[in-house]
């Protein structure tokens, strides 16, 4: 949690420097993110939030960190791809214990992780050259490759990472 108010901090500070007047969030709406939930839900959440947004969001910094030329960008990225990569490494742990531990938390997270594959997105039209490669330079993908790294990120990476978990622990294994 804190990681990602620092991350909030970090874009709302560059956002401010690029408009050269300080913006900042607003309110934010969290009705029902606290109710309790079964391992099942839990772990379908997780792997939902953490597996998956947070694996491709890694990846996403990454390449956009890996086009930027500002320094600041450049610096600001790095940190935000470090934090998110251990934030998806903590999901994929909860995931993998909730499976062994649960057989309906991993048919909630089968299900998931088979929606995800499942799942096509339309390509946004892309942007002038000019106008993708400044994007690129201030460490913002333009939409349309923003939506290939992550399909790409599920692609190679979610869904191989999804299938090993869940052969590591068949079903009608888990442990209760
Ligand atoms: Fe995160």
């Amino acid at each position: 949690m804190a990681d990602e108010v620092r991350h909030a901090e970090i874009c709302f500070g560059l956002a401010s420097a690029y408009a050269g007047e300080p913006i900042g969030p607003g309110a934010l709406d969290v009705s029902g993110g606290l109710e309790p939930r079964d391992l099942a839900a839990i772990a379908a959440a997780t792997a939902r939030e953490g597996c998956i947004n947070e694996t491709l969001a890694a990846l996403v910094a990454a390449a956009a960190r890996d086009a930027a030329a500002d320094t600041a960008v450049c610096e600001a990225l790095d940190a935000i791809v470090e934090d998110e990569t251990d934030h998806a490494a903590l999901a994929w742990g909860f995931v993998a214990w909730a499976c062994e531990r649960d057989p309906a938390a991993r048919l909630a997270v089968l299900q998931v992780f088979g929606e995800a594959g499942a799942e096509t997105v339309p390509q946004p039209k892309s942007k002038s050259a000019a106008l993708a490669q400044a994007m690129r330079a201030h460490g913002q993908l333009p939409e349309d490759e923003r939506r290939r790294v992550a399909a790409r990120g599920l692609r190679e990476v979610v869904l191989p990472c999804a299938q090993a978990l869940l052969r590591s622990v068949p079903a009608g294994e888990a442990r209760v």
